[in-house]
């Protein structure tokens, strides 16, 4: 079990020693500045200063971390996960349906993506986590969350169209969040296709080709004609290990809800793509508002599994809430924990609610007068 100094824990928290020792009396604990206290102990304490609940999950890694940086030789490497944005319509669903040789599109109610999918796709270059992100404008918040779990971005724009509104939009996600951008141009089969132009209108967003003197890898595609696909993949494979990304993946899972939904017969779920550590079946964890316990794993093809590893979509089942797309996913060390911090988080969502709402109430009755 880890440790941390009450002096060191204050320093985190941006707290005077004292007022922790002061907690940790309160909890039966006499201590002192140069005393360590266990993990869950300081999970504890944190969880009894308002603004620091939210980032318990957070600093429960935090500690981790301090105390017990992951030792080179802990890391491994794991796969990109690679989310693919741009334009309605441009082809994004269809890209990935094409390199997935499955047809998700067809399925889909009217073509168009309404959820987050991620799927881990075994290429014959190399494992690839892909995350589909729907291309509605109603969906620009949940994109650009999408945006944080991502290591690599590809830029889906129709040849024959050309960079659009959320072309723009995708492009500043991925700025933003500092991601690094392959540019898919797909759609070359078309009569109208003018991958020129496509180059010509990303540079004037500052993404240089490399023909240009550039480092923007760009990729003619057409998802219809299964064309350019492999190179596509190579390419993304190439800029993905310029990236050297490796993970823990032998401590506890951290990650992140890609999609969350209500299924009929087994009650909340979600899509969790791990990014530190591994989940196990019977895993103890905090996310967003709730908690849980992990009863059951999926992976992308519905098979049942025990385990899932660094970079690794797995569908969790045991939620006691909805979770929301975006929502950080924490294993905790027991139950107790994780009751604690879901229900300090659940109050101060009450009383931020119910602060809105008083102050929506003046309003309108300012407003009648
Ligand atoms: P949203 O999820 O709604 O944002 O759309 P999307 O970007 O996922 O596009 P989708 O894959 O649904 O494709 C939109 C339309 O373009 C469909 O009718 C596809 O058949 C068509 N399409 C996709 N790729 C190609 C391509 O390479 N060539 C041609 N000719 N048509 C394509
Ligand atoms: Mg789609």
């Amino acid at each position: 079990e880890e440790a941390i100094r009450v002096s060191d824990m204050a320093k985190q928290m941006g707290l005077k020693a004292q007022e922790i020792i002061k907690i940790l009396f309160s909890m039966g604990m006499m201590t002192t500045i140069n005393q360590s206290i266990d993990q869950d102990t300081a999970t504890l304490v944190a969880t009894e200063f308002g603004y620091e609940v939210e980032q318990v999950g957070f600093l429960e890694e935090g500690f981790t971390q301090t105390l017990e940086e992951d030792k080179l030789e802990d890391l491994a490497p794991r796969p990109p996960v690679v989310t693919i944005m741009g334009h309605v319509d441009h082809g994004k669903t269809s890209l990935l349906d094409a390199i997935r040789e499955t047809n998700v599109t067809k399925g889909e109610a009217g073509g168009i993506t309404q959820h987050i999918g991620a799927y881990h796709v075994e290429t014959s270059r190399g494992i690839i986590t892909f995350l589909d992100t729907p291309g509605h404008e109603a969906f620009t918040a949940m994109r650009a969350r999408g945006a944080q779990v991502t290591d690599l971005v590809i830029l889906v724009v129709a040849a024959d169209d050309g960079v659009m509104e959320q072309t723009k939009e995708a492009v500043n996600h991925a700025k933003a969040a500092n991601v690094p951008i392959v540019v898919a141009v797909n759609k070359i089969d078309k009569e109208d296709a003018n991958p020129d132009r496509v180059i010509r209108e990303l540079s004037e967003m500052g993404l240089l080709a490399e023909a240009w003197g550039g480092d923007t890898i760009f990729a003619n595609v057409s998802a219809k004609q299964r064309i350019g696909l492999d190179e596509l993949l190579e390419m993304v494979l190439l800029q993905a290990e310029v990236l050297d990304l490796k993970a823990n993946p032998g401590k506890r899972a951290r990650g992140h809800i890609v999609e969350a939904r209500l299924d009929k017969g087994r009650g909340p779920v979600a899509t969790v793509l791990i990014q530190e550590g591994s989940l196990h079946e019977g895993d103890v964890f905090v996310c967003g508002l709730y908690q849980g316990k992990v009863r059951a794993m999926l992976d992308d093809k519905g098979q049942k599994i025990k385990e899932a590893g660094p970079s690794y979509p797995v569908e969790v089942q045991g939620f006691d809430g909805l979770a929301e797309s975006g929502d950080e996913f924490v294993v905790v060390a027991d139950e107790k924990i994780a009751r604690r911090i879901a229900s300090a988080r659940q109050t101060k969502e009450r009383e931020k609610t119910l602060a809105k709402a008083s102050k929506v109430t003046l309003d309108s009755f300012l407003a009648s007068k």
